[in-house]
């Protein structure tokens, strides 16, 4: 029961590229990522990034959305399972996942897909919908396109 899976990854991936070029910082670039997917795939209440850190650790990075858990251990919830894999994680409902953590309560589904840069893992992009089973193939295919740009499009030895 996914009503809004006509999201535009093609024009989405170009508009990517089109903002970032001339652009490599990697705050600047995070942020305005988060910010063109937030703002353009409908049914969603938060996106953002956690960012790998010390101790096996995921950190709050750049979002968009209600303020947010910020530290997740890597394989606990969807984000740190997505992060222990390397694998982006659909969930269909948040509570037929064992572990999922509740930042926001009315989070019903959630798409993560793993950041890594030459086989090394850097974070996830996580996005959480409203609305249950949101995400499908379409969108983490989509999604992992538009981290592909991000990934080239940015400087990340900071
Ligand atoms: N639900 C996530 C936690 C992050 S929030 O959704 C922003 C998880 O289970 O990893």
């Amino acid at each position: 029961m996914n009503t809004d899976t006509n999201t535009n990854y093609e024009l989405l991936t170009k508009q990517l590229e089109s903002l970032l070029s001339g652009e490599r910082n990697l705050l600047t670039n995070l942020s305005q990522f988060v910010a063109l997917v937030y703002n353009n795939l409908p049914e969603l209440n938060w996106a953002g990034f956690y960012i790998k850190g010390a101790e096996e650790q995921l950190k709050l990075g750049p979002f968009q959305g209600q303020v947010a858990c910020t530290t997740i251990a890597i394989g606990n919830g969807v984000c740190g399972t997505s992060a222990n894999n390397k694998e982006s994680v659909l969930v269909d409902d948040v509570d037929q996942f064992k572990g999922h953590i509740a930042c926001d309560s009315r989070s019903r589904s959630e798409l993560v897909c793993p950041v890594v840069l030459d086989g090394d893992l850097w974070g996830v992009f996580d996005l959480d919908s409203p609305q249950l089973a949101r995400f499908d193939q379409h969108d983490q295919c989509g999604v992992e396109e538009l981290i592909k740009v991000l990934i080239r499009s940015t400087d990340w030895n900071v």
